[in-house]
């Protein structure tokens, strides 16, 4: 019988983790079925990845199936005599970027952390070189053996030893009960993959992030809101997380899902915006403004649903001003003494340079990003216009997440070295 895998998985070396070798570990586990997909994501992404797994993972899911996700002969035994040197172990572990055991059952844990070596995965493991091959564990069990004493001691004793966590889902399980202890998604190890291996020149910073469009309520069933998506500030939401920061957003109405990792807030309206931000904003070190918030609300908001009267005439409706979220920050005490570094964006429809000069200097921030409103709203790429005091500098067009990674980057350049000593100290 043959195998073909359905696209060639060393070709695809332009994503997330491109150049990067992955062991994937299988140890025995319902969630193994999640694996296939999680292989497939890791190929999709540039990696590279050698699938390891032990007897008790082969009687959940076939080498069959992970030899033609992965495009690589599966190794299942330290006696495997394809090595001409038979010493799998070490071979598998030398080449790799990490080890990824996913699912890690509580037994396989239990193996871990006692230093067993008793099969090639646990062997490989122990084997690999401490310092240069980083060991991520992603458990999966049933809640009540994710729960036990025991499990939760090996958990914090792994992690002790140098072990990266990765978490566990919750919700309804294989067995028949709902709790904690599920494997997480294959989305979402991925995620924390990609994360695991960026660079992090945002440890220990504090970010609070608005993102979204605001709904200002007219009458309980009607209201003005805008174009935005939120993508870009959900993007940046997700690249100060990968660059090591505690990240906050507060979030208009939007349905996009909650980058890992990240603290979401959920609002409505500009007032509900405006309070959020300022009941966290003394913990930020750094505020960026993605919001497009909306700059008037309906002066009184209809109780009930506003009727056609029969005279043919529109209602006529009031407006008030709503508060300027950013300005009100950057006005801040903490702000204008450099503990909290404050970024804008400007969504303009023309001349963008011009306003988004004229928008920094007006909002008092140090460093703001124009981009043509009706260019990005919705879409999954934009182009963006740096504007600080020294001049501009142009991002070109590129997927937004791109973007927030270098506008990430961007930000933890400019912080100023009082807040960039504050967590080396
Ligand atoms: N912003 C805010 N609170 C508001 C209005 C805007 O925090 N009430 C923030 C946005 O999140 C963005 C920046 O201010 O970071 C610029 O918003 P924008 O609406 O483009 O600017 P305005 O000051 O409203 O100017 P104009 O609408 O006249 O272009």
């Amino acid at each position: 019988m043959s195998i073909q895998a359905n696209e060639s998985p060393e070709s695809s070396a332009t994503g997330d983790l491109a150049g990067k070798h992955i062991v994937l570990g299988l140890s025995g586990g319902i969630a193994c079925y999640k694996a296939a997909e999680l292989c497939r994501a890791l190929i999709k992404a540039g990696a590279t990845v050698q699938v390891v797994m032990t007897e008790a993972a082969a009687q959940f899911i076939t080498p069959v199936t992970m030899q033609a996700l992965s495009g690589r002969p599966v190794y299942t035994s330290q006696w495997d005599q394809r090595e001409t040197n038979n010493m799998a172990h070490i071979n598998l572990s030398r080449e790799a970027d990490a080890i990824l055991i996913a699912p890690c059952s509580a037994d396989f844990m239990a193996k871990l952390l006692h230093g067993r070596a008793d099969d090639l995965l646990s062997l490989m493991c122990l084997a690999r070189p401490i310092d240069s091959v980083p060991l991520l564990l992603a458990p999966a069990m049933n809640r009540e053996m994710y729960a036990h004493p025991a499990t939760q001691r090996n958990l914090f004793q792994l992690q002790a030893d140098g072990a990266t966590v990765l978490g566990v889902g919750s919700g309804f399980q294989a067995c028949g009960e709902t709790g904690d202890g599920r494997m997480l998604e294959p989305d979402q190890l991925l995620d924390d993959v990609i994360a695991f291996f960026a660079p992090k020149p945002l440890a220990g910073q504090r970010v609070l992030i608005t993102a979204g469009p605001t709904y200002e309520a007219i009458d309980p069933v009607r209201g003005i809101t805008n174009l935005s998506s939120g993508k870009m500030g959900f993007a940046v939401a997700r690249a100060a997380r990968e660059a090591g920061a505690e990240v906050t957003l507060v979030a208009g109405p939007v349905s996009l899902p909650t980058p890992r990792g990240v603290t979401r807030v959920d609002v409505k309206s500009a007032q509900q915006m405006f309070d959020a931000v300022s009941a966290r904003a003394d913990a930020a070190t750094v505020f960026i403004a993605t919001a497009a918030v909306a700059d008037w609300r309906p002066a009184a908001a209809s109780v009930q649903k506003i009727k056609k009267d029969g005279s043919g005439e529109a209602p006529q409706l009031a407006f008030v001003e709503n508060a300027d979220i950013l300005a009100a920050v950057a006005g801040s005490t903490r702000a204008q003494s450099g503990a909290l570094f404050c970024v804008g964006f400007a969504a303009e429809s023309h001349d963008l340079l011009a306003h988004a000069q004229a928008k920094r200097l007006k909002k008092g921030v140090p460093l703001l990003v124009g981009n043509i409103g009706p260019a990005t709203f919705g879409q999954d790429d934009n182009a963006l216009l740096l504007v600080d005091a020294a001049g501009s500098q142009e991002l070109p067009r590129a997927a937004k997440l791109h973007l927030a990674r270098q506008l990430v980057a961007t930000v933890a350049a400019r912080l100023p070295k009082t807040l960039k000593n504050h967590h080396e100290n």
